[in-house]
């Protein structure tokens, strides 16, 4: 995944694209560059390393243009470098352009565009969309997006310049590309909270769309040329929504704004004595609904794994889930009435959106769950539930995980009463324990210093291992990745029956084991599984809803909670552990190494 950003106004645009770039940086951050025009001449400064590293070259710089664009990395196609670095140009250095996506037919078009006497210096695969463009380019550069992308296979969001007109060209495939608009000026940039400094006016193209940005207008386009109508939204993220507002790192930042955002995803959806989620409902579909099947990755198929067990518990109805970059291969036996539901922060996982299109294939209807207005999942889902979880910043995913969960159980509960199975006490005392949660969470939140003396212990272990059952396996598999993912640790989770079928052989003097327990059902077995543990000399940190008294146990008393709400609250403690830790390993927390914060590529 890429950022792109793009102006053309009256200002200078040099500032404009750094500081762009710095708020894309989540995006991917291995290499960045801008292009600008003056006076007819093309000026491109691109380096491989960070913005700071470009905006260092660019110090000296005395460049007055008024419009260009530009990008910053997560290489797909061709190591990290200068030369690989965009914008990339054509052979004449009138035409260059900035791309986030992959092209799948880079291959065969750079042979046929060497043949035809194009010379490329990249080994990137888009290279070949800039030379596609300039094959076609006779002086009108719309013209020649729409012929040259007839030509491309793949994803892609394009900004595109040419040193002889001015304007900004844009183009959006399967990659998100928005349109800020400003007076007297126009902006383009991947994510809303890039143009926030600037406005709050934008236009989130959709797929397939063109767009022609001049200094005071702008048009909307589809691929025959004709004009389309779009709508300006003003959107409700503040600039200062995207900045740190205080916090050492966005994640930080991000767990603690989690009483908010459980509000703000309940609002309008509960009210005194009754769930309102409009949203999920698919009139007398879900009576007779034989099965849901899931799409998600990572934290977002962790956040499924506890809305399967939402739907068994509360609708009595199957679920299947797994990794969607297993799922979408598979040959399931498929069965009907069924809905796909489609779970994603970014709303742009490729691998996710591959289960989402093989399930509209199979003519299923979908909902998405997401945290971005205008995402393809948004666009592509025939319903779409937004988790209101605003920008998540930081590459590790921590309110639209909890925030995600909470949709789901809105959902089943919903889904629940349309089967019959959510009498009125019952809904009344889920709505009594969904109105307190966000106080809950500030609960969970007030016992920081808690955590950060665990993590004060586990900085200096090599691995550990997190323990549950049921849902509190689920938060275990969740705990386990956020501690990999920026302490670095090394971290494996378990069901707690499951140890003693191999694991326990790496259980020595001192190993710690995260262990979570909420359900009191099955205390006993959780309870023997710990002393497997302790009795060979491992450490168990327990963090529980339950009243257990056990002198040799570090445990932390979590705020009594339904069982099903429980693993919205434990994925607070799971954050803080993790954040913690890393803080004390000096690890980067926002940006981890090798990770980009939402994966567009398979
Ligand atoms: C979460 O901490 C990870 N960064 C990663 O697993 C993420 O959840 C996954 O890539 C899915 O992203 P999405 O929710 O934007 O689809």
């Amino acid at each position: 995944m890429c950022g792109i950003i793009a102006y053309i106004g009256n200002k200078p645009v040099m500032p404009i694209l750094i500081q762009g770039l710095q708020r894309l940086e989540y995006r991917g951050y291995d290499s960045a560059g801008i292009a600008l025009v003056e006076e007819g001449e093309l000026t491109i400064i691109k380096t491989k390393g960070s913005v700071d590293s470009l905006s260092d070259l660019l110090r000296e710089s005395k460049h007055q243009a008024v419009y260009g664009i530009g990008h910053t990395r997560w290489a797909t196609h061709g190591v990290p470098s200068d030369t690989n670095a965009h914008p990339h140009a054509s052979c004449d250095n009138k035409l260059t352009l900035v791309h986030n996506g992959i092209i799948e037919n880079y291959k065969e078009l750079r042979e046929q565009l060497i043949s035809e006497g194009h010379k490329f210096i990249s080994e990137t695969d888009t290279e070949i969309v800039v030379h596609t463009i300039e094959k076609y380019y006779q002086g009108n550069l719309e013209e020649a997006v729409i012929k040259g992308i007839q030509d491309l296979q793949g994803a892609y969001a394009l900004a595109l310049i040419s040193a002889q007109e001015e304007k900004i060209v844009l183009v959006r495939k399967q990659s998100p590309l928005i349109i800020g608009v400003g007076e007297g000026e126009c902006y383009a940039a991947s994510d809303i909270p890039a143009l926030l400094p600037y406005t709050k006016k934008v236009v989130i193209l959709e797929e397939g769309d063109i767009a022609i940005l001049r200094k005071d207008n702008f048009q909307v386009i589809n691929s025959e040329g004709k004009e389309k109508r779009v709508e300006v939204i003003e959107t409700t993220w503040d600039a200062h929504l995207a900045e740190k507002s205080g916090y050492p790192h966005f994640m930080l930042k991000e767990i603690y704004e989690q009483p908010t955002v459980l509000k703000d995803t309940l609002r309008e959806r509960v009210s005194e004595d009754q769930l309102l989620l409009d949203e999920a409902d698919l009139g007398d579909l879900i009576p007779n609904l034989r099965k849901v099947y899931f799409g998600a990755c990572g934290t977002a198929y962790h956040a499924t794994l506890v809305g399967k067990l939402y739907l068994e518990t509360l609708c009595d109805l199957e679920a299947e889930t797994e990794v969607a970059s297993e799922f979408r291969y598979r040959d399931v036996p498929w069965v009907k009435p069924a809905v796909g539901i489609i779970v994603s922060q970014s709303g742009e996982t490729a691998d996710t959106l591959g289960v989402l299109s093989r399930l509209k294939e199979l003519s299923y209807p979908v909902i998405g769950i997401t945290n971005v207005i205008g995402s393809s999942v948004s666009r592509e889902s025939d319903r779409t539930i937004y988790t209101r979880a605003g920008p998540e910043i930081s590459v590790a995913s921590t309110k639209a995980y909890t925030s995600q969960m909470l949709v789901l159980l809105l959902l089943a509960l919903s889904w629940s009463k349309k089967r019959n199975k959510l009498n009125y006490e019952k809904e009344r005392y889920y709505i009594k324990e969904l109105k307190e949660l966000p106080f809950k969470a500030q609960q969970v939140l007030d016992k920081s210093e808690l955590f950060l003396e665990i993590a004060r212990e586990l900085k200096e272990v090599k691995h550990l291992f997190y323990l549950g059952r049921l849902q509190d396996y689920y938060t275990a598999l969740e705990g386990a990745l956020k501690m990999k993912e920026i302490s670095y640790l090394h971290a494996e989770a378990y069901a707690g029956g499951e140890l003693k079928h191999g694991p326990l052989a790496l259980i020595e003097n001192n190993t710690p084991v995260i262990a979570f327990l909420s359900n009191k059902s099955i205390a006993p077995k959780m309870l023997s599984n710990f002393e497997e543990v302790r009795s060979r000399g491992g450490k168990i940190y327990l963090f529980t809803t339950l009243d257990i008294k056990e002198s040799s146990f570090r445990i932390v008393k979590l705020p009594d909670s339904d069982m099903l709400v429980s693993p919205i609250l434990n994925g607070l403690v799971l954050q803080l552990l993790a954040y913690y830790t890393a803080r004390e390993c000096g690890a980067s927390i926002d940006k981890p190494r090798n990770l980009a914060k939402s994966v567009t590529v398979e």
